[in-house]
């Protein structure tokens, strides 16, 4: 199976290798081994996600506020770091939105998204002064019971579950029968029915999918979210009196993680973004607008490092048993929603110019076949005690993986 040379190459130079050995802000992964006590470890480079963030922001209209989804990557010191260089955070949870919190971002630019919230959720937000993305008409009633309980006021914005999909997505969100927000043409009677005396409405949220890397169907997606919010925005003023200043354009930015997979065209979404501004310049005056995103700012700037710890000939094929793998990095095994497994990019992070290739299979220490960390690779010839190297790793990794599974012993993360 062929490696994904573009993003394989990119991910070398970005984690710089000295020599044969890959590092992590200028420490090399032998060296992290060390710091961090034992492998498997994740490792976050500050320096290419602060790259990442500026070189979005330098590129997007200065109308746009960027908020970092916490799910991609809720790992404490990186949610800190971003605190400094986005506007906002989405949060998905109460422990999610307690990080957010103390971060020290305003609390005004946190928003709470997510089917499902608890009793406890909801009146943590309320406390707390989060925006509540409310995903259903049960939840606004939770949010009212709750909020006329604590006599305070909730800030909420509506979640909209549009007509339309946003198309080559990774996971579509939008269009259809969905979990996630409320109809676009229920829309209309729930802003009658709102409780405005226990609820501040601030404006809307409309997130159609995630991982897409087809900068024409963002940018279709995005045309058709500003026009629905016209009429939303509309609506709401004439429906309920209230002044909207807040409207969540979604996100779905994808990275490439597999052969034949290109980075997403920021630049065009960018000038597309400015046409929509222009175009709807009244809609857009007074009005908060969020790009919310998570792998896009993260996921190219970690990754998964664990040991060889076997290797072993099978009936004619060679297998690198690692200290790692599915119970850490589900993803990667492809278990996390991927239809057809592929290898991420990998490299055997202290052998990087060796010679002698090799064709392995590489799997990790549980006893399931799910736990494959790559299937008919190419590498450099590796032997106990060498790193195998998965790229594209800082999202979706350590908290999206079964890490008690097996109950192997813990990961580690860290952020240089
Ligand atoms: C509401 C919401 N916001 C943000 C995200 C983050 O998506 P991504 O990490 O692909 O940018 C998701 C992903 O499922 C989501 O559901």
């Amino acid at each position: 199976m062929t490696q994904s040379a573009p993003i394989l190459q990119t991910s070398l130079k970005n984690f710089s290798p000295q020599a044969n050995e890959l590092s992590v802000g200028d420490i090399s992964i032998s060296k992290i081994d060390k710091l961090t006590g034992s492998t498997p470890f994740y490792a976050y480079d500050r320096q290419l996600i602060i790259n990442r963030v500026t070189q979005l922001l330098t590129s997007l209209p200065k109308q746009i506020s960027v908020h970092y989804a916490i799910k991609a990557n809720p790992y404490p010191s990186l949610v800190q770091l971003m605190a400094e260089h986005v506007s906002g955070f989405d949060v998905a949870s109460k422990k999610e939105m307690l990080l957010a919190i103390q971060t020290g971002i305003p609390v005004n630019n946190i928003s709470f998204a997510g089917p499902g919230k608890s009793v406890d959720d909801i009146e943590g937000a309320i406390i707390a002064g989060v925006t509540l993305h409310v995903e259903s008409v049960g939840e606004i009633a939770k949010v009212e019971v709750a909020a006329r309980a604590l006599n305070l006021k909730a800030n909420i914005a509506i979640r909209v579950n549009p007509k339309f999909e946003l198309k080559s997505s990774g996971m579509k969100m939008s269009g259809g029968a969905k979990p996630f927000g409320i109809d676009e043409e229920e829309v209309p009677r729930v802003l009658k029915n709102l409780p405005l005396e226990y609820i501040k409405l601030r404006g809307f949220h409309i997130f159609a999918g995630s991982q897409n890397l087809n900068a024409k169907a963002i940018i279709s997606a995005q045309q058709q979210t500003f026009a629905l919010a016209q009429q939303l925005v509309a609506l709401s003023t004439q429906v309920t009196g209230v002044k909207i200043d807040y409207l969540n354009i979604g996100g779905g930015f994808g990275v490439p993680y597999f052969a034949n997979e290109q980075p997403l065209d920021v630049a065009l979404i960018a000038d597309n973004l400015q046409t929509l501004i222009q175009q709807y310049a009244s809609l857009v005056d007074g009005l908060e607008l969020i790009l919310e995103l998570g792998r896009y700012l993260v996921a190219e700037a970690g990754i998964y490092v664990c040991k060889v710890v076997d290797k072993k000939l099978s009936r004619g094929t060679t297998y690198l048993v690692c200290d790692g793998g599915l119970h850490h990095h589900l993803a990667n095994s492809g278990n996390f929603g991927q239809v057809i497994r592929k290898n991420y990019p990998l490299a055997i992070g202290n052998k990087l110019n060796n010679k002698e290739l090799e064709q392995v299979n590489i799997v990790g220490p549980l006893c399931t076949p799910l736990d494959i960390l790559a299937d008919k690779i190419q590498l450099p010839k590796a032997n106990l005690g060498d790193y195998v190297v998965v790229f594209q790793s800082g999202a979706y990794g350590a908290s999206a993986s079964p890490k008690d599974f097996l109950s192997q012993p813990n990961l580690r993360e860290i952020l240089l």
